[in-house]
């Protein structure tokens, strides 16, 4: 994969617009360690969704003054942190899109779900922005086909942030190179090539805000931490062993082993985090109160339904769209009283990013 291209720089600098919309994703085999620059230490797989997505209009106009300026609007207020943040990120593409320094940059960049609610915005927000610069150079040079665009935005999404790269795409991603479908790679995420069972072609997400407070641990601290952990070459072994056995649940329709798979990848994954040196604990006693009374739910009524966590508290309720209606009521019944007043988020299976025009 080479992308560095010197010739993508303007003789005459242009002015213009581009707004896309991307959502989050929500793993089901978890990304928890990498290597330089941005190579996941294991495979992974996720959904897209549907609701849980980010807007990104990026303006773009000539330099003015010695060097490229980013100004950064994050939900209608300008956000320094984020402008630094992103200007840090063009200038370390600046081999791959040499023109990101000829222009200073307005970005206004709004999500639809809570900040904080444990919906990764890195996801949603990194893809967008990378579809964006992708889509700056598809305007001004070569027109790539749809595949080579896509493949792009989600190598240039992943050096932003890992997960960002599978969220480029609609449906279930797997990001990581396995040996059951070609094509795939440590570099960019691929669409699921394999047909999937209706029983999950509209799988749902309903995410129990358990707490919405900032994280206490970052996930770029908590992949270091993988480095040297006790046992990270069997959770790399076991990741892509899961990550096979998913593969065939989702084809076959499986709702035992795609349940047993996830729930005991969520656990994995904070179990990782609990034998790090340091050790910290991102999970909370209503986390684990939400898991053992879906456990006990789904015994008693054989409603297919299970959770899984990504690196913070909050549960996401995974279920067929087919038993929405029972378990949207055991969710108000059983469950709301461990979210307070912050309530849940109700998400799904989504198609993927979108241009806006
Ligand atoms: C637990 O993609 O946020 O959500 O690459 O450092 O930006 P960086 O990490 P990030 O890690 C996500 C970890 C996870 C699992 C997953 O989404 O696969």
């Amino acid at each position: 994969m080479q992308y560095k291209n010197p010739d993508l720089k303007f003789k005459v600098t242009p002015s213009g617009q581009i707004a896309w919309e991307s959502p989050s994703n929500i793993a089901l085999i978890k990304y928890w360690g990498k290597k330089e620059v941005q190579i996941p230490q294991n495979p992974s797989l996720s959904f897209s969704l549907n609701r849980a997505h980010t807007k990104t209009t990026v303006n773009y106009e000539p330099v003015k003054g010695k060097e490229s300026s980013v100004n950064f609007f994050l939900n209608g207020e300008s956000n320094e942190a984020f402008g630094n943040k992103t200007k840090i990120f063009f200038e370390s593409l600046s081999d791959i899109f040499p023109f990101v320094k000829q222009f200073d940059f307005n970005i206004s960049s709004e999500n639809t779900f809570p900040h904080s609610a444990g919906i990764a915005s890195s996801a949603s927000g990194m893809s967008a922005l990378a579809l964006a610069l992708c889509d700056i150079e598809r305007t001004h040079f070569h027109q790539k086909d749809d595949s080579e665009f896509y493949q792009k935005a989600s190598y240039i999404a992943r050096l932003g942030s890992g997960s960002a790269c599978r969220s480029v795409y609609g449906g279930f991603t797997i990001w990581g190179k396995i040996e059951a479908q070609q094509g795939t790679s440590d570099l960019f995420a691929t669409p699921v090539s394999e047909k999937i069972h209706p029983e999950f072609e509209h799988i749902q997400d309903t995410i129990l805000l358990v707490e919405t407070g900032a994280k206490k641990v970052s996930s770029r601290a908590g992949h270091a931490l993988m480095n040297n952990h006790p046992f990270a070459t069997q959770r790399f072994q076991q990741a892509h062993q899961n990550l096979k056995e998913l593969l065939n649940a989702l084809q076959s329709g499986d709702l035992e082993n795609f349940i047993r798979i996830t729930e005991s990848e969520a656990l994995t994954l904070h179990a990782m985090m609990m034998t790090s040196n340091p050790y910290f604990l991102l999970m909370k006693p209503e986390t684990l109160q939400i898991i053992s009374i879906i456990q006990d739910f789904r015994n008693t009524t054989h409603t297919p339904v299970c959770f899984t966590l990504d690196a913070g508290p909050n549960i996401h309720l995974l279920y067929p769209l087919s038993v929405k209606k029972q378990v949207m009521e055991f969710v108000k019944e059983g469950l709301s009283p461990f979210t307070g007043n912050r309530g849940w988020i109700e998400d799904e299976l989504g198609k993927g990013p979108q241009k806006i025009s």
